[in-house]
């Protein structure tokens, strides 16, 4: 068998996330669409992924022998029987990057046979439009390896490397985080149209608006607090506003329900 090219990438398992990934990558222009190939059961739902000249089917040893990178996207309970599966055409040289909540690296490592490089990686739903923030974990591993998963979400977002313990809190924070923030967005454009906008003027104000203040706190590496000293005048209707939030649990209520998200999780 000859090597796999680390310039194919596979999607083992695509669902949500898996379509979220290939996406990126298509989006981005990382690969062309000859060098991904997608795997699940129910392949006639990558028909659009199929269309692009991807490479869609339903054998994970097909995916194995195409690729060098293999990002496992199944449901975690699903892990251990696709990953053991697979095995058997895993080769030395092989990075297996599983984006499953939950599945210690160690497992990985057991079921694959000990013969790929096993990562694990949190990636969210905006790695779509090359946006994700990804957490990701090494527990040893070849150093070029990681470099090269390092470099492949780095150009699908912004990765940073954690400790593997601290993947759950990456799954609350990084992955969970996308929906707290569009709820945090959809209270916003209700309150906007309470105060006179049309719900359609109302949500292009919210998404941008928060847009402009994460980038001006991602660009200049800046504390929100700073920034919001300089929007709140003194007896000023923003600081009016920020304290009756204040008042009415705003903070404390994004913590709990973070806090609820790491419990439920663990
Ligand atoms: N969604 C997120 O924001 C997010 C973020 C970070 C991490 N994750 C992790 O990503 C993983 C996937 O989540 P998801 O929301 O994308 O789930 P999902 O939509 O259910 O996707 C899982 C996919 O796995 C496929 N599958 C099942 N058995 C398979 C097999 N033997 N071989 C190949 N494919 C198989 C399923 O395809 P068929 O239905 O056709 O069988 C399904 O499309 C989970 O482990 C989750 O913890 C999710």
């Amino acid at each position: 068998m000859t090597s796999p090219s680390l310039s194919h990438i596979a999607l083992i398992g695509a669902g949500n996330l898996g379509q979220a990934l290939a996406e990126g990558l298509l989006h981005r222009r990382i690969l062309p669409a000859s060098s991904i190939c997608m795997t699940r059961h129910r392949t006639s739902l990558l028909e659009p992924f199929a269309r692009q000249g991807v490479m869609v089917t339903e054998d994970n040893h097909v995916a194995c022998r195409h690729a060098g990178i293999l990002l496992l996207a199944v449901k975690p309970f699903k892990v251990r029987e696709v990953v053991q599966e697979m095995a058997p055409s895993l080769r030395p040289g092989h990075i297996l990057v599983s984006v499953a909540t939950g599945v210690p690296m160690n497992d990985l490592r057991q079921w694959s046979g000990g013969k790929a490089e096993v990562f694990r990686a949190m990636p969210n739903t905006a790695v779509s439009i090359g946006e994700s923030l990804t957490c990701i974990a090494r527990d040893g591993g070849d150093d070029s390896a990681f470099q090269t998963v390092h470099e492949l979400f780095d150009r699908l977002g912004r990765a940073v490397e954690i400790p593997e313990e601290l993947m759950n809190a990456a799954t609350v924070l990084g992955a969970c985080g996308v929906a707290y923030a569009l709820r945090f967005i959809r209270a916003m454009v209700q309150g906007g149209i309470e105060i006179g906008f049309d719900a359609q003027t109302a949500a292009l104000i919210a998404n941008q608006t928060v847009r402009g203040a994460a980038t001006i706190l991602l660009d200049g590496n800046l504390h929100p607090e700073a920034e919001i000293d300089k929007v709140t005048t003194p007896k000023g209707c923003t600081i009016a506003g920020l304290n009756e939030m204040e008042h009415q649990g705003f903070s404390s209520s994004l913590i709990k329900g973070i806090t609820t998200s790491y419990e439920k999780i663990a």
